[in-house]
């Protein structure tokens, strides 16, 4: 059983299922907890990435962090034993995954997490709390990066449950982010910056908010500046009336149209964790307005610089120092394209050993 609920989600879960519909000896059930629930957000990617409707979708979106998580819990127990599924199947480090992890290990039903083993070691992020609670209750750990083994080592991990198989975002970057014309034309006149701001981090205290956003209105008057707008950003500017003005404001867009805009950016400036990478994929500078990263090889190779979300100074020379500096060549840091095929593999094999 697969549970999904946020963006990223779909599009990492989209690769790994067409690899498990290769195995005949596995049925795969998808949950969508309906953390994302807008259209843009969500039935987008399921058209875009040929996904199939999820089996059970439980329309538990918004809320406080205890009010969504206990949600989730409570009607995914629900369809745990309504399922009777061999292992659940989880994705990286929003609300939907520790649910899903915890109501299934409560339940004794193996946990897998794919993007297991990353950490920032900033406790006040809530994905960290989720990464370390799913990786706590996980039975197998697919993990992206050596990085990432390493911080389960630290902490304690049997090494047998780990396997290192690469990045799914990385499949995903290869075989879908192909760009037709008409996503082409989605593009602004280059040279342009593309921006994506959406973390609870960033985006919840009005200061913070206040100058990232001052960064990049200070870049946009010497660039085009195209911002597609999550939701929870959306929602945060107009409550604390912060201007946008100058900015070539999105709303959220398909996978495509996302990888159209990135690929042709002079520089991309993100507090995403995906987007760090995609940057890094298509070969473009980022800066990502964090004090930390969990892809921290990135930054150590000067592929992505990092720059407080507390200062427009910083926002804007960060983006002066990574146009002017040349573009170190791309090492394969996330594996070779088949994270989801392997990943498929060895559920094949271990889920057919189970009694
Ligand atoms: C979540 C994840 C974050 C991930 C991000 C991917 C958690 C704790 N956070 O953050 O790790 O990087 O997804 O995008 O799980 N909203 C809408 N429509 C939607 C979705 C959200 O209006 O389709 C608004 C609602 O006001 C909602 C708010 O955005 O309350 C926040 O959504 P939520 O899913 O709680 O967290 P994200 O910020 O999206
Ligand atoms: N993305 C998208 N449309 C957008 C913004 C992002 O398709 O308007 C894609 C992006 O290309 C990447 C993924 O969503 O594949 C990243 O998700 P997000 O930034 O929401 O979350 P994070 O990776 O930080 O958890």
């Amino acid at each position: 059983m697969t549970v999904v609920g946020a963006r990223p989600q779909f599009i990492k879960a989209a690769l790994v299922s067409r690899a498990l519909q290769q195995r005949t000896t596995i049925r795969e059930v998808l949950v969508h907890t309906g953390q994302h629930y807008d259209p843009n957000m969500s039935d987008i990617f399921f058209q875009e990435l040929g996904m199939s409707p999820p089996d059970h979708h439980l329309g538990i979106g918004g809320g406080g962090h205890g009010r969504q998580t206990g949600r989730m819990l409570e009607a995914l127990e629900v369809t745990l034993l309504a399922e009777k599924p061999d292992a659940v199947l989880v994705y990286g480090d929003t609300n939907s995954t520790m649910a899903a992890a915890l109501a299934a290990a409560k339940l004794h039903v193996p946990v897998i997490h794919v993007e297991a083993g990353l950490r920032s070691f900033n406790m006040a992020m809530p994905e960290e709390i989720n990464r370390i609670v799913t990786d706590r209750v996980s039975s197998l750990l697919f993990t992206p990066t050596a990085e990432a083994d390493h911080n389960l080592a630290r902490e304690g991990v049997d090494a047998r449950r780990v396997h290192r198989v690469g990045d799914v975002m990385y499949d995903a970057a290869r075989l879908l982010a192909t760009s037709g014309d008409d996503s082409r034309s989605i593009r602004p006149r280059a040279p342009y910056v593309l921006a994506t701001i959406h973390r609870a981090e960033t985006t919840d205290e009005f200061t913070r908010l206040a100058s990232t956003v001052a960064g990049l209105r200070r870049l946009a008057r010497r660039f085009s500046v195209v911002l597609p707008l999550h939701p929870r950003t959306r929602a945060a500017v107009d409550g604390f009336e912060i201007s946008l003005q100058g900015i070539d404001v999105r709303g959220p867009l398909g996978y495509r149209d996302m990888a159209a805009l990135e690929s042709a950016a002079a520089v991309i400036v993100t507090d995403s964790g995906g987007v760090q990478k995609e940057a890094f994929f298509h070969g473009v500078p980022c800066v990502t307005v964090r004090n930390e990263t969990e892809w921290v090889e990135l930054v150590h190779g000067g592929w992505n610089r990092l720059a407080s979300p507390d200062s427009a100074d910083a926002i804007e020379s960060a983006v002066d120092a990574a146009m002017s500096a040349p573009y170190p060549a791309r090492p394969l840091l996330y594996g070779d394209g088949t994270a989801s095929v392997r990943i498929a593999d060895i559920l094949a094999s271990n889920l057919s050993a189970a009694p």
